[in-house]
C-alpha cells in the first residue's frame, strides 16, 4: 500500500505545499517554516541522526506525506514527526507508515525505543499511534508556547520489547 523513499531536494516544493492547508499545518508546524528551513530540514535528512522519508502510495508512486524519526542514538532514542496531505486522510496511510518507519528502526539493533510528542486534541494522531502499538505514558501540561498559547504534550512510547511481543 505505502512504500518509504528517502526525502530529496526535489521534494522542497511539496513539503512546502502541504503548509497551504490550515487544518494540516495547525498541528504540524509552529510557524510554517521558510524555504531556507525545508531546505535545512532536507539537507539534514544526510545525518546519520535523522531519518527523514518521502510516503508514497505504493500503486501510483504518487507522495502522500512524510514520516521522520531523529535519532538519540546514545539513548537508544527515535523520536517520531509525520505530516500526510488531508486528501489522503482516513485511508490509513499514517498508521502504515509508522507501523513501517517502527519496524526499520527496531531492525537495526541500536534503537531501543520509538517516542511521539502530541498535542493531546490531535486525536487522529493519537489513533495513528495507538494503532501501532503506541502507550500513552503521561502527559507534560501546559508545557510549549504555540502561537502565543501553552499548550499541553501527551508523550507515546513503544519499546522494543513490547514491538516484539506484537511482531
Ligand atoms: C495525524 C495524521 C497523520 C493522521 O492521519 P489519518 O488519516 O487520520 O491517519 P491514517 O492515514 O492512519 O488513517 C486512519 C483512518 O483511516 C481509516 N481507514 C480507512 N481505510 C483504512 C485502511 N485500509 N487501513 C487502515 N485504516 C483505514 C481508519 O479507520 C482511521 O480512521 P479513524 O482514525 O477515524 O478510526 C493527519 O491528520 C495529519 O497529517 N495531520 C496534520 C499533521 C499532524 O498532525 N502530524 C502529527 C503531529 S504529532
Amino acid at each position: 500500500m505505502i512504500e518509504l523513499r528517502p526525502v530529496m531536494d526535489s521534494d522542497l516544493l511539496y513539503l512546502d505545499t502541504l503548509h497551504d492547508d490550515d487544518e494540516y499545518a495547525f498541528f504540524a508546524v509552529d510557524h510554517r517554516p521558510t524555504e531556507k528551513q525545508l531546505q535545512c530540514q532536507i539537507t539534514e535528512s544526510l545525518l546519520p541522526t535523522v531519518d527523514f522519508r518521502i510516503v508514497n502510495d505504493a500503486s501510483t508512486g504518487e507522495a502522500v506525506g512524510w514520516i521522520r524519526a531523529d535519532l538519540d542514538l546514545y539513548n537508544g532514542l527515535a523520536q517520531l514527526g509525520y505530516g500526510f496531505a488531508r486528501a489522503y486522510w482516513g485511508q490509513g496511510y499514517a498508521t502504515a507508515a509508522v507501523r513501517a518507519l517502527v519496524d526499520a528502526l527496531f531492525g537495526r539493533n541500536d534503537i531501543h525505543k520509538v517516542w511521539a510528542r502530541v498535542d493531546p486534541r490531535n486525536d487522529r494522531s493519537m489513533r495513528v499511534l495507538h494503532r501501532a502499538g503506541f502507550r500513552l505514558e503521561g502527559t507534560q501540561e501546559s508545557h510549549l508556547l504555540r502561537r502565543g498559547e501553552r499548550v499541553s504534550r501527551a508523550l507515546f512510547g513503544l519499546t522494543r520489547a513490547r514491538w516484539s511481543e506484537r511482531t
